[in-house]
């Protein structure tokens, strides 16, 4: 497509900083774009094609933003190819600075200019290869050395009519480690092309006429005649795809013409637009229709068309058609209403992503709880040895914090930290179920740990709250937790719905034991009263907001508990670390004598989880310690307990619920706790330092 007005280049702008700051959750310390320029009255005197610009700016996305609109870029009245890339980065190698944000390129005339989300492991060799070779780096990033490297095969290739595409084919089959990138160049003009191999990327289609379910397209894939090796994936209309489809008259295709517009079946003809993005909520607001690439896809956009490559390894039995979804993402769904951090509007979405976790799953009449995406396999999980659940972060936390009701409901073991669980080769069996829990569905760690289960013949279950992600799609089955997209890089829905959905995975597992019915019974009863009883924690707010005053310019907090609590005490304990930066530990009551004691005194802040469970009488003995060496401890405890409030310098009362679903509660005000502690010291609750929301890097 081209676009020739400058009401549409400015769209371009504009989707692409918007698309950004979509994205600005998964990094922001610096951010870069890329525009073609067409040769016009521009500089065009290299014979290298039109020039490409390149923008760059540390920090967040809105310092790019405003660069592009002090600049009064003069490319905005002279660019004419539609095609542009931008990148917002969470640092790996190198720091946050202009040089080492993206893109990174080949030289000094942005011959080929390169984003990347990942990280690679072989860089340094190539980097070495390249310098005695002249080519000379810039920057400090492991990227940089993909911009150099293509450049090498182009300035060495053997034939004048050599491909965009095939070159990006050459490049990614030297590269080792995880990549999702978009390159563009001078040479090839009007082309964008994409790929990936572990960290994730999808394609948005645009049809400016909306698809119907009467015209979607579809992926179809051929083999190149004149390379059998190489799968060519074309995307193609399919008119009434879906009657096509079920009465299989697959073949009344309408296909993508080279013109960049699309004939349907009908003689009608649109344009479509398409845009990569490493997740949905980039693009969501021009088009719900995507597809997701796979690992060592080339998709490449020519001049408005689009077609996926992939040259085939071995004996390989990779699916050579892509599908495109519908997804149900909603833009207002992305969006912060009325609140003052997308981390707040979370916390209190959390009686209904509740709901949402429950809702179809949790048969209240018939006291059952049906997890479809597990019941083909179901049977298989009942009869195996152990069960692993593997995690990073929060989501780690909420494996913690099922643990024991797993074990209980099916006297199996255990749980795992995805990287440790790596470190170590953890020994895995085919008689093993894996659960990978992420709210990504994208964490490099929990990723990486799914492949090693998968190699070893192990059952797989992702349980994630994106739709697409890669480990959704990986893992054998699988549920999805329906919290709605979470964007506050500090997780709080997606806790308190992973864990609900494992609790329903116990009293799945649980369901046809008489021995455990009664203890059944009473979780379910309790999952039904649970929102309520969220929205009446909620109105702690204010209480919390109050005490955070007396908290916020202390340097240390201590969060203790035990049993079903324990989890949230390292969740708190993580909330406070990651958006306020103080130092907070989630201590193990039952270790408190044993070293976390010698801390205690008269000014460390404590805080003590304290329910009415099995563990009460020990909680408290922590309790009576503390108090003894002069600690004055804040509590959160039940509404009923007139015990515990004696020692309190400050209480917070939740509501009572079955033990296993306490931790729901009882986080729920160390959620709102950091918040306002990050408040009053004037921190940026959504954007913490160092820190990003999906970590797709080992
Ligand atoms: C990052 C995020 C955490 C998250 C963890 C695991 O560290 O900052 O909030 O808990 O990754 O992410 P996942 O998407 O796998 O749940």
């Amino acid at each position: 497509i081209n676009f020739c007005t400058p009401r549409e280049r400015k769209y371009i702008l504009e989707v692409l900083v918007n698309g950004l700051k979509r994205l600005e959750y998964r990094g922001y310390d610096s951010a870069g774009m890329v525009l073609q320029i067409d040769g016009g009255n521009s500089t065009n005197t290299d014979n290298k094609g039109p020039p490409i610009a390149v923008i760059k700016q540390r920090g967040k996305v809105s310092a790019l933003e405003e660069k592009i609109n002090s600049k009064k870029l003069d490319f905005e009245f002279k660019f004419s190819t539609h095609t542009g890339i931008a990148h917002t980065r969470w640092a790996t190698h190198g720091v946050p600075n202009c040089v080492n944000s993206h893109p990174q390129r080949s030289d000094d005339n942005n011959e080929f200019v390169v984003v990347h989300n990942g990280i690679l492991t072989n860089y340094k060799s190539f980097k070495t290869f390249l310098q005695s070779h002249n080519y000379e780096f810039e920057s400090d990033t492991d990227t940089e050395v993909i911009a150099k490297l293509i450049k090498y095969l182009w300035d060495n290739r053997e034939s004048e009519t050599i491909q965009f595409a095939t070159l990006v084919e050459r490049v990614i089959q030297q590269l080792e480690g995880a990549f999702a990138l978009v390159f563009k160049s001078r040479y090839f003009p009007g082309q964008c092309i994409a790929t990936r191999r572990g960290s994730p990327l999808l394609i948005g289609v645009h049809s400016k006429s909306k698809l119907s379910t009467d015209n979607i397209p579809i992926l179809y894939s051929s083999c190149n005649k004149t390379n059998p090796d190489e799968t060519v994936i074309q995307l193609y209309f399919f008119v009434k795809s879906m009657e096509l489809l079920s009465t299989n008259q697959s073949m009344q295709l309408c296909r993508l013409n080279s013109t960049t517009e699309l004939v349907t079946q009908n003689g009608e003809s649109e344009g479509i637009e398409f845009y990569f993005a490493s997740d949905a909520s980039a693009i969501i607001e021009h088009t719900n229709q995507v597809i997701f690439l796979e690992d060592d896809d080339v998709a490449a956009v020519v001049d408005g068309a689009l077609t996926i490559h992939r040259v085939k390894r071995g004996k390989s039995t990779e699916s050579t058609t892509r599908t495109v979804t519908s997804l149900q993402l909603e833009l207002q769904q992305i969006m912060k209403g009325n609140f003052k951090s997308f981390m707040q509007k979370e916390i209190f979405e959390q009686p209904e992503s509740v709901v949402n976790t429950m809702r179809g799953r949790m048969q209240w009449e018939e006291q059952r709880v049906v997890l479809g995406g597990l019941m083909d396999h179901i049977d298989e999980i009942r009869r195996c040895r152990r069960i692993i659940i593997i995690a990073c972060g929060t989501s780690y936390h909420s494996a913690i914090a099922t643990r024991q009701l797993i074990e209980e409901m099916t006297e199996l073991p255990c749980v795992e930290l995805a990287s440790d669980f790596l470190d170590r080769e953890t020994p895995i069996f085919r008689d093993d179920v894996c659960f990978f829990i992420s709210q990504s569905g994208e964490t490099a760690d929990t990723l990486m740990a799914l492949h090693y289960c998968k190699k070893r013949g192990s059952l797989t279950v992702g349980i994630t709250n994106t739709v697409g992600s890669s480990i959704s799609r990986i893992t054998d089955c699988g549920v999805h937790i329906n919290a709605g997209p979470e964007i506050g890089v500090a997780s709080t829905k997606a806790y308190t719905s992973q864990f609900t959905a494992l609790v329903m995975f116990a009293l799945m597992m649980s369901e046809d034991r008489f021995s455990k019915r009664k203890r059944y019974l009473e979780i379910v009863n309790a999952l039904k009263e649970l929102p309520e009883k969220i929205k009446e924690v909620l109105t702690l707010d204010a209480e919390i907001k109050k005490l955070s005053d007396s908290l916020y310019k202390k340097k240390s907090l201590l969060v203790m508990g035990r049993g079903f609590n324990f989890a949230t005490c390292l969740e708190g304990a993580l909330k406070i670390k990651e958006i306020t930066y103080m130092h907070s530990e989630g201590i193990l009551a039952g270790e408190l004598k044993h070293g976390p004691l010698a801390l205690v005194d008269v000014d460390m802040p404590i805080l003590m989880i304290v329910s009415k469970d099995n563990v009460y009488t020990k909680v408290q003995n922590a309790l009576q310690q503390v108090v003894a060496r002069h600690g004055r401890p804040i509590i959160i405890c039940e509404n009923d307990d007139e015990e515990s409030v004696k020692y309190a310098s400050h209480i917070l009362k939740v509501p009572h619920t079955v033990d296993c679903l306490q931790g729901i509660l009882t986080v729920i005000p160390l959620q709102l706790l950091s918040f306002h502690i990050a408040q009053l010291k004037g921190l940026d609750v959504d954007f913490p330092r160092n820190l990003a929301k999906s970590v797709t890097v080992e």
